[in-house]
């Protein structure tokens, strides 16, 4: 009996390295720095809120494009924190985690053959989604060490084929902010050339001693683009999986379009409780993130006193080294010998490329306990890292 041929858009996708990663580590009962999920949960009262949410019979399908108060809330969040003026009812839509809105803006936005800019190293799932779209990606990359936008690269990689730039600060693994400066540069030539512009924030709140800047805010920008977040992240609430995009009418519907045929709606009991999170407990991601820079500090410096080059992030949960000087070949092996070497499980960055640029680099998550990351640089400290 011959079997039927699986030929997909997904064809040739990896499966996620956070998976293998994850399973790696319950395996070899290592310390995971891998993937980026902290191990304390955000607010007690916001948990009640779901919890109270589900006996208080929100157990139905919610509206599809999200319950009004948490529609309504995330406008007010981005007015208190950005300035920008949202309808709740046409420019905001709750999607399942900001991967939801990702997926729903590629499939909307993207046809078939349309190029999307994206930053080298990427988030994975945007390969994943733009080709699921029928895309094809135009990676621009942001170089060790600094990791700084190479605005020449971004320019030089639009083409008339160029539908949008798919945009991520603070970024993912790289730790990078764009500075104002930077982000007027993506915006003249989106304008220039009539581009649109999806951004995922996810980190917006977890950014040290630099302010997060939404390219929205960005003189001409606003029209143009379409802005994504979620609580995961901000509200150490990543297993909610509570997300939205916010923007034009007309963008947020084009995802509103796509998400009625991939979920149709969100988990009803967790989006009150995620209203409730932005609206009553605002200053939460701040203290977050004032505890995050000490984990921070904690983890580069005890990377560095290892001998390893650390990149310090200014945002998000993760910090990058370059293991060149310990003399593997590359950041897929150390990462995969790492967990039987030293009992610490790492992120290889090399799969987030599709260049070579980041074949000796490494993520380390540092939103886990401090005794879990002294644990892990003392194991560390105790191996022998050289190839
Ligand atoms: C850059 C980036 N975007 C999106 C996500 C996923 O967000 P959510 O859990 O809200 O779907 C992550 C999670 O790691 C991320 O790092």
């Amino acid at each position: 009996m011959t079997e039927p041929v699986i030929a997909s858009r997904l064809h040739g996708i990896p499966p996620t390295i956070f998976t293998e990663m994850s399973a790696l580590a319950a395996a070899t009962g290592a310390v995971n720095l891998g993937q980026g999920f902290p191990d304390v949960d955000g607010p007690r009262e916001v948990v009640q809120r779901a919890e109270a949410a589900l006996r208080g019979g929100a157990n139905q399908y919610a509206p599809g494009p999200g319950v009004p108060a948490l529609r309504t809330a995330i406008a007010r969040h981005q007015e208190r924190h950005y300035g920008l003026t949202l309808d709740p009812m046409t420019e905001v839509v709750v999607t399942t985690g900001a991967t939801e809105a990702i997926a729903a803006a590629m499939l909307a936005l993207v046809d078939p053959g349309d190029e999307v800019i994206v930053l080298e190293p990427f988030y994975d799932s945007y390969p994943a989604t733009i080709q699921m779209a029928g895309g094809v990606r135009r990676p621009v990359t942001l170089r060790a060490p600094a990791f700084r936008l190479d605005v020449d690269a971004l320019r030089a990689a639009v083409s008339d084929r160029t539908k949008l730039i798919l945009l991520n600060s603070p970024h993912n693994p790289t730790g990078t902010a764009l500075t104002p400066s930077e982000l007027d540069a993506v915006a003249s030539i989106a304008i220039e050339h009539d581009l649109l512009v999806v951004t995922d924030e996810v980190y917006e709140h977890l950014t040290y001693d630099v302010p997060h800047v939404p390219l929205a805010t960005i003189p001409g920008m606003f029209e143009r683009t379409l802005t994504i977040s979620s609580i995961g992240k901000s509200y150490s609430l990543t297993g909610w999986k509570v997300g939205w995009a916010t923007g034009p009418a007309r963008l947020v519907e084009a995802v509103l379009a796509a998400k009625q045929w991939l979920t149709f709606t969100s988990g009803a009991p967790l989006q009150p409780a995620a209203a409730y999170a932005l609206d009553e407990h605002g200053d939460w991601p701040r203290e977050l993130a004032a505890d995050l820079r000490v984990r921070r500090d904690l983890l580069c410096q005890g990377l560095r006193s290892l001998g390893l080059d650390v990149v310090v992030p200014e945002g998000t949960y993760f910090a990058t080294t370059d293991i060149s000087a310990l003399g593997w070949a590359d950041g897929d092996a150390f990462c995969r010998a790492l967990p039987h070497r030293a009992g610490v499980v790492a992120i290889p960055t090399q799969g987030f490329y599709d260049s070579d640029a980041g074949r000796m680099l490494v993520r380390w998550a540092f939103c886990k306990r401090p005794e879990l990351i002294e644990e892990a640089l003392g194991r560390l400290a105790a191996a022998d890292l050289h190839a």
